[in-house]
């Protein structure tokens, strides 16, 4: 999903940098990198985990999200997540790793649980903003439309499935639509939780529902906020280009 920088491309700088801190480890004794420095210095690119560009302009979603949360959920929330992922993979085996990969890694490791939470809601947040549109809501169309019906009777009850996941998720959390074993199914996870660690299931699109998502523009009234996102945001395009 996000594009990082091809870990075995090392730049100059990169190179000079690291030759510099093993100098350094190796103490003041010699002023030159021996090829045994030169070789340890060839550790994985540093972090390359970015925060990616919105899809929509920050003001595109008002007024059924505003300006004001897009400017905090986007620039402090998001962002923060990406720092932190940054901070603590640095100098570790998962330096030079994918996003994914590193949500993958972390996932159900107690040891790992701060890299897990802030690497995951980073692709959370990635999927999450793809998953709405300033021209979004309505019905799906075309080969998602049949799977709703096949797998939920009608659309009214498919939307009222992933709208009462969304506003009944206790705390914070997701709501998403997967598919899984051939068939769409709803499902909520908590706080970082993300169906990109079950192998046995394909995110489809998704709803923040922590409260930084809605606090600004609807309060304690999640359920307006999940109605305006599934009336008017929700991206059906995204979720049937995931499907295939
Ligand atoms: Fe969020």
């Amino acid at each position: 999903m996000l594009e990082n920088r091809d870990p075995r491309t090392v730049t100059r700088r990169d190179f000079m940098g690291g030759v510099m801190a093993a100098a350094a480890v190796g103490g003041a004794a010699s002023a030159y990198a021996s090829p045994a420095t030169l070789q340890a210095a060839q550790y994985p690119a540093p972090a390359t985990i970015e925060l990616p560009k919105l899809p929509f302009g920050e003001s595109d979603l008002a007024p059924h999200i505003s300006q004001e949360t897009i400017s905090l959920h986007y620039g402090k929330h998001h962002k923060t997540y990406v720092d932190n992922t940054n901070k603590m993979i640095a100098g570790s085996e998962l330096a030079a790793a994918s996003l994914e990969d590193i949500v993958k890694a972390t996932a159900g490791k107690p040891d790992k649980k701060g890299l897990f939470n802030n690497s995951a809601q980073v692709w959370n947040h990635t999927f999450y903003w793809k998953s709405l549109s300033p021209k979004g809501g309505g019905q799906p169309s075309g080969k998602l439309l049949d799977r709703v019906k096949s797998d939920f009777g009608d659309f009214a009850k498919f939307k009222e499935e992933l709208a009462k996941a969304a506003v009944t998720q206790f705390g914070s959390g997701w709501a998403w639509l997967v598919l899984e074993g051939g068939k769409l199914k709803v499902l909520q996870t908590p706080n970082a939780d993300t169906p990109l660690t079950n192998a046995a299931q394909k995110p489809l699109l998704t709803i923040d529902v922590w409260e930084h998502a809605y606090y600004v523009d609807y309060r304690n009234r999640r359920p307006d906020y999940v109605t305006a996102v599934l009336d008017k945001l929700i991206n059906w395009e995204f979720a049937a280009a995931n499907l295939g």
